[in-house]
């Protein structure tokens, strides 16, 4: 049994990419899911001078533990103008403290939604060109546009074209895994 960690990046209560994220994640074979939510990862705003004064916050070392812990990762990026969530990039901020290398070179299968045309294509193409500095082999991405005529919770992606391509990705995450 393999173990995902999947996340929305989002702080969203009905947030569509942890559902897309977890949904990705029910799709590999021989895998158990941890679902997080970011909202149970709420730390002050990431200031140098804070971490200082008090140190790294509980957690963003539980978050880490929790990347440690798994054997692959999973996150679908919402984006907030143009950009990562706040609540996203706090942690990230925060646990890119403890060691420099976030993700510890897992497998990662980076996915974002979106409501609209672009499919929250730029936040996407920020996380996937950062992280592939430090993981280039085992690094997929995909991007769904118009979350709620495109996706389904029962059937999945209803576009058969758009699927076929998201299948692939996910084959080759597997396979990676
Ligand atoms: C402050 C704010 C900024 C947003 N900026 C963008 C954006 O730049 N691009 C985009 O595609 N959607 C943008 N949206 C719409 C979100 O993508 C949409 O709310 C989506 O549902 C977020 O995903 P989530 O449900 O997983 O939180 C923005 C929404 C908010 C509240």
């Amino acid at each position: 049994m393999k173990n995902i960690l999947a996340f929305g990046a989002s702080s969203s209560i009905n947030s569509i990419n942890k559902k897309f994220a977890n949904y990705s994640s029910k799709q590999i074979p021989n895998s158990r899911t941890n679902l997080l939510d970011l909202n149970d990862f709420e730390m002050p705003i990431f200031s140098i001078d804070k971490q200082k004064a008090t140190g790294i916050p509980k957690a963003a070392l539980d978050f880490k533990e929790h990347i440690s812990k798994s054997d692959a990762i999973i996150i679908s990026f919402a984006e907030h103008n143009g950009s990562y969530t706040s609540a996203f990039k706090n942690i990230l901020d925060w646990v890119s403290r403890i060691e420099r290398i976030v993700w510890c070179g897992k497998p990662m299968l980076l996915l974002s939604v979106s409501d609209g045309e672009r499919g929250a294509k730029l936040v996407l193409d920020t996380a996937y060109n950062r992280i592939k500095r430090e993981n280039s082999e085992t690094l997929f991405k995909f991007s769904l546009k118009n979350f709620h005529s495109t996706f389904d919770l029962e059937k999945g992606i209803l576009d058969a074209e758009l699927n076929k391509i998201y299948k692939s990705v996910l084959m080759d995450f597997t396979k990676v895994i």
